[in-house]
């Protein structure tokens, strides 16, 4: 990856996130762990934050508008587990989509920073 380029524009920009947000969900939602965190959310509108969310957090010219992470989960009670299996299944979807293993890490890397704001809220 050259200098220039960020980690957003190196995997194919906004189609490539979309792809992995869509795989990411698929393994999201069929986890009956997981489900009923999910139960009654209004899917599109999370997809659409989740786009912007990864877009942004590899370094893609695009803002994310949603809630803060502790506020976005405030009262959920994600457990360790959840969590671990929410990143597990991005990790699979990055790497399902062909995004280079480098890369791959720095994402995992951003997202597992912000387990604190995330879990026991
Ligand atoms: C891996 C780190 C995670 C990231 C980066 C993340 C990111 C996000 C984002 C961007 C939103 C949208 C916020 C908004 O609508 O303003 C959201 C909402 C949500 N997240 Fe997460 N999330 C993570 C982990 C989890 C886990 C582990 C669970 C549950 C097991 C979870 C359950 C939810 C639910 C249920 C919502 C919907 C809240 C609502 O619409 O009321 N998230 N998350």
């Amino acid at each position: 990856m050259s200098k220039s380029q960020s980690i957003y524009e190196t995997i194919g920009g906004r189609t490539a996130v979309e792809a992995v947000v869509s795989d990411f969900y698929d393994r999201v939602f069929d986890d009956p762990v997981l489900e009923p965190y999910f139960e009654g959310i209004d899917r599109e509108a999370l997809y659409a934050h989740q786009v912007q969310f990864i877009s942004a957090v590899a370094g893609g010219p695009v803002s994310y508008e949603g809630a803060d992470m502790r506020a976005a989960h405030e009262g959920m009670g994600i457990t360790e587990e959840a969590f671990g299996r929410v990143a597990t299944y991005l990790g699979e979807a990055l790497r399902e989509n062909d995004i280079d293993e480098g890369d791959v890490e720095t994402i995992l890397e951003e997202v597992g920073a912000l387990e604190p704001d995330v879990v026991g809220q």
